[in-house]
């Protein structure tokens, strides 16, 4: 049975080098991971508890639904001032709502690509602070960060460096490690 992963991503820009990380993670992943992404992010309005109370909105179900049935999430985001992109933490928000969480006891793997040289790393931190928060395991270690991204890919958005991509093909690995183990011990929504 393969392992199946819901994948996001906290850019909406059709240039996102964060969307070309997520594009050549799919090419990279190991035999029997498949990665679906969830594009329905920015259809989600503003988390609002008086909106939730009469309807969650259409966009939002969807996305808890595709978790539910996830073995593992992959979350591909840019830093937005040393953090959340807010339409990646509306998302998160939205989801998760409910107990038992759609989150608990879910594997999260937090992939990032930036200009600069830390590659994402702050937004991670804060990432894995809200999951943990939720009871989702985001991967512990390795992380996974990209930095310079400009001289990462090429005019087709392709990973110029194999080593990246078989840094990539090892984290899902792990992330699929991680996820079967949970599996075990993941509410049955
Ligand atoms: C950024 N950028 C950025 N980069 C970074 O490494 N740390 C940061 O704190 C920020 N802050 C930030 C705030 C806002 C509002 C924007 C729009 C951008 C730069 C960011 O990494 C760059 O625009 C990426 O290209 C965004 O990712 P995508 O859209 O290419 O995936």
């Amino acid at each position: 049975k393969s392992f199946h992963v819901v994948a996001v991503v906290g850019s909406l820009r059709k240039d996102s080098y964060n969307r070309a990380l997520l594009k050549e993670a799919i090419r990279a992943a190991p035999e029997g991971v498949t990665i679906d992404v969830f594009d329905q992010l920015a259809d989600m309005p503003f988390f609002n508890q008086d909106q939730e109370d009469i309807e969650t909105p259409a966009a939002a179900l969807a996305f808890k639904e595709a978790i539910r049935k996830a073995d593992g999430m992959l979350v591909v985001t840019p830093e937005y001032n040393s953090g959340l992109p807010a339409v990646l933490k509306n998302a998160i928000d939205w989801a998760s709502r409910g107990t038992p969480s759609v989150f608990k006891n879910l594997a999260v793997g937090i992939m990032g690509t930036s200009p600069g040289a830390l590659g994402t790393s702050k937004v991670q931190q804060q990432l894995k602070q809200s999951l943990s928060g939720l009871g989702a395991y985001p991967l512990a270690a390795p992380d996974f960060v990209l930095p310079l991204y400009k001289s990462q890919f090429d005019d087709e958005m392709k990973l110029n460096d194999p080593k990246t991509v078989t840094r990539i093909t090892k984290y899902l690995d792990r992330l699929r490690e991680l996820g079967l183990c949970l599996n075990a011990i993941r509410p049955k929504l």
